[in-house]
């Protein structure tokens, strides 16, 4: 059986008494989700304040260099976010790619520099709307797809499905349109060995029930949502006790 995974992105948000205020909460009200996994993605600074000492979510970092060590002022290396506790990498966020210009070529080096360091990189794609406007959906996703073409098979691989459209804007996809993406995207990523696909877009403990009976979702990537202990909670009790249809 696949464990589910939900991931808060917490962006650039969140200081570091609020990532303490957020933690006590959520501390709070996880106990018993032992058949999920939860990771929490603060920023850089915060990785102590948010770690959990009892295990019940890991950290991810939400970007890491495609350098691997040196002198590239402002950059954060994929080694030294697993050195600081991370089991998780995002790459590819849509907004790197919009507002920081990353693109497949980069990624790949991003992906290689979070396999040498031991981390599962949890890649994200999406279309905007413009392109399911104009019915290219699929041939933006295959494109975005072959930012993993290099990435080992054989090791275990998050992808989540992120359409640009659904990101912050409160209109999540639907479950059908969630699930036709996944199974898309697990199409082009049969020969992976571990794979999870995420879906991700305005997640909410409104509809993160229908998201996650859907048999081709493994889990969330939760940015909104996720700031508020209660509701990241929520989102999670409901994705861990989801039976998929
Ligand atoms: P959202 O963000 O949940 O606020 O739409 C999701 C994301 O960007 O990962």
């Amino acid at each position: 059986m696949t464990v589910k995974l939900v991931v808060a992105n917490w962006k650039m948000n969140k200081t570091r008494p609020e990532v303490a205020r957020f933690v006590e909460a959520f501390a709070a009200r996880v106990e018993s989700l032992r058949e999920l996994e939860i990771a929490l993605a603060p920023a850089f600074p915060f990785f102590v304040d948010a770690a959990d000492p009892a295990g019940r979510w890991a950290l991810a970092g939400q970007n890491c260099s495609s350098e691997k060590a040196g002198a590239w002022t402002g950059e954060v290396a994929a080694e030294m976010l697993a050195s600081a506790g991370c089991r998780y990498v995002l790459v590819g966020h849509s907004e790197r790619r919009k507002f920081f210009g990353e693109k497949e070529p980069l990624l790949r080096r991003k992906l290689a520099r979070a396999r040498e360091a031991g981390l599962v990189p949890i890649y994200c794609v999406g279309e905007s709307l413009d392109e399911r406007e104009q019915g290219s959906t699929w041939k933006v996703l295959e494109r975005q797809m072959e930012g993993l073409s290099a990435d080992p098979p054989d090791r275990p691989v998050v992808v989540a499905y992120e359409p640009v459209w659904a990101i912050g804007t409160g209109r999540n996809a639907s479950p059908e349109e969630a699930e036709e993406a996944a199974e898309y995207l697990g199409r082009l990523l049969s020969g992976r060995r571990e794979l999870r696909l995420l879906y991700g877009g305005s997640v909410t403990p409104q509809n993160t029930g229908a998201l996650a009976g859907r048999r081709e979702i493994a889990g969330f990537l939760v940015g909104g949502a996720s700031l508020d202990p209660l509701a990241f909670a929520e989102i999670c009790r409901q994705a861990a006790g989801a039976t998929p249809r």
